[in-house]
């Protein structure tokens, strides 16, 4: 099993078929699925077929999101971490976008702060990026502020199909100018 990397309260590991049934109560659920332009998942076979799917990106592309887990529990919390997004989104393609989802009871005590600085950290140290991007639906204000924390800058909105999401962006510049990451 890879450990990608280690923060105070976590570690971000590759994610495993068994966490099937943590993939599946996270995918299941209405609210999670609020800002994210799609719909739950209906049975666990879907949730297996994510974490397959995700687990060739870590094969082809040399990353994908990352299962996040409680040290102190050994919980699975959900993923984060980086994806290569190759189709064209905002007019980008091929492009690594930030992203985290929890499942609903750990929301709200930072894990998706700490896990999301973890995923830049490895992004610019390890894969030497230069650039990192978010987005978030406009409505979504955990989300914006969760990429402004952790150093993204709002570049522009843009409609996701017809919804209007706004556009986060990251360089290696930015790093050196905040000192933060490198
Ligand atoms: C978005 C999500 C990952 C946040 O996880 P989390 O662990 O609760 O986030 P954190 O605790 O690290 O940080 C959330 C921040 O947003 C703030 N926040 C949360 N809800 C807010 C709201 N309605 N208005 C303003 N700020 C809000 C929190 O106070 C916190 O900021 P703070 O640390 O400065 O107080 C979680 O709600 C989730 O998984 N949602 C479903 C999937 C999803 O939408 N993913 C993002 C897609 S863009």
């Amino acid at each position: 099993m890879k450990i990608f990397a280690e923060t105070e309260r976590l570690i971000l590991r590759e994610l495993l078929p068994s966490d099937d049934k943590g993939m599946f109560e996270l995918d299941s659920d209405k609210d999670v699925h609020k800002f994210l332009g799609n719909k739950p998942v209906e049975n666990i076979q879907q949730s297996r077929d994510v974490i397959e799917f995700v687990r060739q990106q870590y094969i082809i592309n040399g990353i994908g999101r990352w299962a996040v887990i409680e040290k102190k529990t050994n919980d699975f919390l959900g993923w984060a971490g980086l994806k290569l997004v190759k189709e064209e989104t905002n007019n980008h393609s091929n492009f690594f976008d930030i992203g985290y989802r929890l499942i609903k009871k750990h929301w709200g005590k930072g894990f998706a702060t700490e896990s999301a600085t973890a995923s830049l950290d490895y992004g610019f140290k390890i894969l030497q990026l230069e650039t990192i991007y978010g987005a978030a639906e406009s409505d979504h204000k955990a989300s914006r502020k969760i990429l402004e924390k952790i150093g993204l800058n709002y570049i522009e909105t843009y409609d996701r199909e017809t919804t209007p999401t706004d556009w986060f962006k990251i360089t290696r510049q930015n790093c050196i100018d905040k000192k933060i990451y490198l």
